[in-house]
């Protein structure tokens, strides 16, 4: 092909607003039928039966929906079941002998494993039987911390078998926040692990968790993976009388079988810890029917998984992402699904198409900040790799821009896969808004349609529908059976984050009530939707979830800030990026030492992802009459855009002032 030929080629892409699904893919998706969208609309909500299906149920279910008491509903009363079981026990007959995970280790080659369905199901027995033997009785919250070793989904499953609900921490987040989740969830348990291998390094991992029991209020016993121990990088912590040695534990039941729980179908799976706009993290809790349903079916209808199919979802199970989509969607559905401990670029740029290559990997499913990250690095490091196995390509966790999505479509996807666009949320347990690859027309830059069956919508500040291509408020109008039941012990925030803004909250009557999931959007002539980026102070950085309050009351932490404010700016790679802006106590000057004090106080409160990008030293805050800090006019500076209306500022000078400090 001639150069110019190329550059025609690329003008064409770049031109393009709208991409076909290939008819090679078509042909053999999951779902390729349009009619679905009608045909779910017709028979809503039994529509939802065919997601339940799609699980072994130990009691078939009453009734599809009760929604006589909104906005608690319930969905598959009356059945019951066990998601270990469903991911594990039921493919053993026809896939015992198949790859269930497949583990790649950080340090390349040395330490990869696959674990069969039949090992998998072997070490969660094992592990369940060690969790009951160590006190764990059903509904007990069992808290993780852990990054990405293949303990993590054991844990988790083995707590599913013994009907224990999990609450994943993130390994990056802070000693402190560990503590905090502990105490919220009330929960006595701890499986974590000595550390871990990041850029060639191995971290310890017991000494933060160590500091965070140190926090929890209540008696623990933990259980301790030895991770590092093996190749002799172990930090030598020792074990304290209430932490046990995982693979002694699992030794001592070598052999065992626990019998899985039945579970009611709205009883807990697990809880998950996300930002607000308060201080405070809310406790997501999902259930085992509904939950399991939805995320067996998106992963069958949007990701396209087949049992033969090698998937691969380079996030972390420490977010919603990993636990939809790297465990629950896959295993339910017999496939294998792959996990990376390490980051993208290590030991090279190329470790994701390396990987790909090495297992063959029939779908990519990750964040546009990788995307965006990888086209800076550029295409070269595809050259040397065979990424034909791929079939499908996603993005999830933030907007993606039409360039970038180009850019994944043809270089990763070489113009052959369709990309799925999922928004979804912590809260929504799985996919809501995007495509079907078999069956949509794909725009860059939008998630595209609501699923089927699924009733989101783009509305004014009065619910009023917005005209296409105006910006409005994303909202949900239906019930879901993956939607999150409440908020841990807290069903008034529940009620007050989630549907207050929209719903009439003294009726029981469910169309008066409308799920609000605090992000903008617009929707255009097709019914396609764009979100736009939350609407409350919940940043996005890297696809992380994070509260501006949490980081600022880390911040108001440090010794000498008498204040501060929290904005994302604008950042290429990430998204989204901290700004601080700070005012100092009296006596305290706002110089690099105070600097280094507000970077650690930060990273001590919640982690690393959320370090401050800018930190900005100020007299005084913009404000309103009424003392309510105007932080978008602070995003106005931290994006270097002209400001917004200032009038309503009881102080209008001080972003002037403010702007003039971030330029000296
Ligand atoms: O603002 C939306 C953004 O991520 C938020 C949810 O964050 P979290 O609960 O951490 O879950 C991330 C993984 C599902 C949403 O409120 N978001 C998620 N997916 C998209 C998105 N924004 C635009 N496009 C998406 N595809």
């Amino acid at each position: 092909m001639s150069n110019s030929d190329e550059t025609g080629l690329e003008a064409r892409l770049e031109e393009q607003d709208a991409f076909e699904p290939p008819e090679s893919f078509v042909e053999q998706a999951n779902v390729s039928d349009s009619s679905i969208y009608e045909a779910f609309d017709e028979n809503w909500p039994q529509c939802w039966e065919q997601a339940a299906d799609l699980l072994d149920w130990s009691e078939e279910y009453e009734e599809t929906l009760d929604d006589s008491n909104p906005p608690f509903y319930e969905w598959f009363t009356g059945g019951s079941l066990n998601a270990s079981h469903n991911c594990l026990d039921r493919h053993l007959e026809e896939r015992g002998d198949e790859a269930a995970i497949e583990w790649v280790g950080e340090p390349p080659e040395e330490d990869n494993l696959t674990y069969t369905y039949e090992d998998l199901h072997a070490e969660v027995n094992e592990f369940a039987a060690a969790l009951r033997d160590i006190g764990v009785e059903e509904d007990d919250v069992v808290t993780m911390y852990m990054p990405m070793i293949p303990e993590l989904p054991i844990a988790m499953l083995a707590c599913a078998r013994i009907g224990a609900p999990h609450s994943v921490v993130f390994a990056g987040f802070s000693a402190d926040a560990l503590a905090t989740r502990m105490n919220a969830a009330d929960s006595h348990f701890l499986v974590t692990c000595d550390g871990y291998y990041r850029r060639g390094d191995a971290l310890d991992h017991l000494e933060k968790a160590n500091e965070g029991l140190d926090g929890v209020e209540h008696e623990t016993e933990t259980v301790v993976v030895d991770r590092l121990g093996a190749n002799d990088d172990g930090f030598g912590h020792g074990l304290s009388d209430s932490q046990r040695d995982y693979d002694e534990l699992v030794a001592e039941h070598a052999g065992a079988t626990v019998d899985p729980v039945e579970r009611d179908a709205e009883d807990m799976l697990f809880l998950m810890y996300t930002s607000g706009t308060t201080g405070e993290p809310k406790g997501v809790k999902h259930t085992t029917g509904g939950y399991l349903s939805w995320v067996s079916w998106t992963s069958q209808a949007v990701l396209d998984v087949k049992p033969d199919d090698t998937y691969f979802c380079p996030a972390d199970i420490g977010w919603i992402t990993g636990h939809s989509y790297i465990v629950y969607g896959p295993l339910a559905l017999g496939t294998t699904t792959m996990m990376y401990e390490g980051t993208p670029d290590y030991p090279e740029r190329d470790r994701m198409w390396e990987i790909v290559e090495e297992y063959e990997a029939n779908q990519f499913y990750t964040a546009p900040t990788a995307i965006r990250a990888f086209m800076k690095w550029g295409a070269e490091h595809l050259e040397d790799h065979d990424l034909s196995s791929l079939r499908l390509l996603g993005t999830v966790g933030e907007p993606i821009n039409p360039k970038a999505w180009k850019w994944y479509y043809k270089h990763i996807g070489d113009e052959n896969c369709p990309i799925v666009d999922t928004w979804w949320q912590t809260e929504t347990g799985g996919m809501m808004v995007t495509g079907l690859p078999g069956v949509s027309t794909m725009k860059p830059g939008s998630a595209g349609r609501p699923l089927p069956g699924v009733d989101a919508n783009v509305v004014d500040p009065s619910g009023e529908q917005v005209e296409p291509g105006r910006a409005g408020y994303l909202t949900i109008d239906k019930p879901w059976p993956g939607m999150l039941r409440t908020l841990y012990r807290n069903d008034e925030r529940f009620i007050d984050e989630y549907w207050a803004e929209y719903s009439d909250t003294d009726s029981d009557d469910p169309e008066d009530w409308v799920y609000f999931p605090e992000d903008g959007a617009k929707i255009d002539d097709d019914g396609y939707i764009t979100v736009l980026g939350r609407v409350d102070d919940v940043l996005n950085v890297s696809g992380h979830r994070l509260g501006t309050m949490e980081i600022e009351s880390a911040i108001v932490g440090v010794e000498g800030v008498a204040e501060a404010a929290v904005v994302g700016g604008d950042h290429d790679i990430k998204g989204e990026a901290v700004y601080a802006y700070v005012i100092t106590e009296d006596g305290h000057d706002g110089d690099e030492d105070l600097r280094d004090q507000i970077v650690a106080g930060v990273e001590d409160a919640i982690g690393p992802i959320a370090r401050p990008e800018s930190i900005v030293f100020t007299p005084e805050l913009p404000k309103t009459r009424s003392g309510k800090i105007m932080r978008r006019l602070l995003e106005d500076v931290a994006n270097d855009d002209e400001l917004g209306d200032t009038s309503t500022l009881r102080n209008p000078d001080v972003v002037e002032d403010i702007r003039a400090n971030v330029q000296n």
